[in-house]
């Protein structure tokens, strides 16, 4: 019973098993293949992502991080421990501070294409959803190899979104086989997986990407190659349409909220004066980034966290046999009623900064030492292309409300249809 619900749409079941007003719960056990608990409670959330290391919970023995490493390799998401700590301590600095700058442009040159693009009179509809997609793939592209070779990392990116199918079904099936069995499933998935190794691959032995990029500086400081592809592949999947569920959410509440969209457009009118943004505007442009969160509270573009209890564990009164799943679906999270009052609600004041709210009572990056190496890259882009937009479109109300549907990433269930209109003066 369960299986099936959780196979047809898992947000939807995780939302069921929360419940919600005064019967939502904040720890909640659940049949599916074994042991599993949902937490929602931010202080159980700090304890199993951010508590003492690989001690109590980890990644091991999962079937999510088993499959997904049979494409990533040994590239960041999928590992843990020992080798986790050594290759977070190669990515850190390449995906933080100034050594974004050059990425930053990236983003604003995409963000300035999907501009002109939806400025074109006739003004149409457009698939919203694809449209985010396709400028973060290619602003992360960029970012990664610089603008000769973003072609190849945006191949990758399809090559990705074909195995994508795939992989999804892999993950769903009751049975996971080990990857050595000629299964139709390890068939396909093997195929497509080394369709996309291959084509990384080739891209790191034939070309150079330029020093200041991702990808360049990550070459200067790493001389294993085998560890760069798995880190470029695991870039481009984990990078790509996570920041494209960002920017879709959150044009979809700018529609649905006009006065809010209004607001936004004036914000970025007044910072930017017509320009695209770039990194420098952001600290002109605080409500664009409280809408934003706010949008990765209600749609978190990641919708699951999962960890297995390392021998019998405790945890909030709670005593869990070992191999227990916990999961943490940040969608469920974000709608804690005694953390998010009128959890339903868009109300980017929630995060003007003048509240407390518990660190964990929010966790669209995760948190602990696996904490989204990407969220600042994210964050700067989302916002980028949200400020260099919103001024220049005005996007009709959907006509009707999104289903979510738990893809890799959350996306709306086939996909964005919204219809552009000229700014208003
Ligand atoms: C809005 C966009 C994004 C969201 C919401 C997001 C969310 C997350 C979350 C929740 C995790 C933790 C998973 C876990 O603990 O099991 C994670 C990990 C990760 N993310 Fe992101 N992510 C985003 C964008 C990106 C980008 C742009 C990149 C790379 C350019 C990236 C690369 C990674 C990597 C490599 C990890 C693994 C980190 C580790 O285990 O140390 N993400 N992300």
């Amino acid at each position: 019973m369960n299986a099936r619900a959780y196979g047809t749409n898992p947000v939807a079941f995780y939302r069921g098993v929360s419940g919600s007003g005064d019967g939502y719960r904040t720890v909640a056990p659940f049949d599916l293949f074994g042991q599993n608990v949902l937490i929602n409670d931010p202080d159980l959330v700090a304890e199993v992502l951010a508590g003492p290391s690989g001690q109590r919970f980890g990644k091991t023995g999962l079937r999510f991080f088993a499959v997904i490493r049979r494409m990533l390799g040994s590239g960041l998401f999928g590992i843990d421990g020992d080798q986790h700590q050594r290759q977070r301590r190669l990515l850190y600095p390449v995906l933080r501070g100034d050594a974004l700058r050059p990425a930053a442009g990236a983003m604003s040159r995409a963000a300035e294409r999907l501009r002109e693009e939806w400025t074109v009179p006739p003004y149409r509809t457009v698939d919203v959803a694809e449209a985010a997609t396709r400028t973060s793939l290619e602003l992360l592209a960029e970012a990664l190899v610089g603008p000769p070779l973003a072609a190849s990392v945006v191949e990758l990116g399809h090559l990705f979104t074909h195995a994508e199918p795939t992989l999804l079904r892999v993950l769903k099936a009751p049975v996971v086989f080990p990857d050595w069995l000629p299964t139709p499933g390890n068939r396909r998935l093997g195929h497509a997986t080394a369709a996309l190794r291959n084509r990384a691959a080739d891209l790191l032995r034939l070309d150079e990407p330029a020093p200041d990029t991702v990808l360049g500086r990550l070459l200067a400081r790493e001389s294993d190659r085998t560890r760069i592809l798995d880190e470029l592949v695991t870039l481009v999947v984990a990078g790509h349409q996570s920041t494209a569920a960002a920017i879709t959410f959150t044009l979809y509440l700018l529609a649905k909220h006009p006065s809010e969209a209004r607001r936004i457009a004036e914000e970025a009118t007044s910072a930017l004066n017509g320009r695209a943004a770039t990194i420098d505007d952001l600290p002109a442009l605080p409500r664009t980034a409280m809408v934003v969160a706010e949008s990765m509270r209600l749609f978190p573009p990641v919708w699951i966290i999962t960890r297995r209890t390392i021998g019998t564990q405790r945890l909030g009164g709670h005593s869990l046999k070992p191999g227990t799943t916990l999961h943490i679906c940040p969608h469920t999270l974000h709608r804690n009623p005694a953390h998010w009052p009128e959890p339903d609600r868009f109300m980017p004041e929630r995060f003007d900064g003048t509240g407390h709210r518990h660190r964990f009572a929010y966790a669209p990056f995760g948190g602990g030492p696996h904490k989204c190496i990407g969220n600042d890259f994210a964050l700067l882009a989302t916002a980028i292309v949200i400020a260099t937009v919103a001024p220049a479109v005005h996007l009709h109300p959907p006509a009707q409300e999104v289903t979510v549907s738990a893809r890799s990433f959350t996306v709306p269930e086939g996909g964005l249809q919204l219809r552009l209109a000229p700014a208003p003066r």
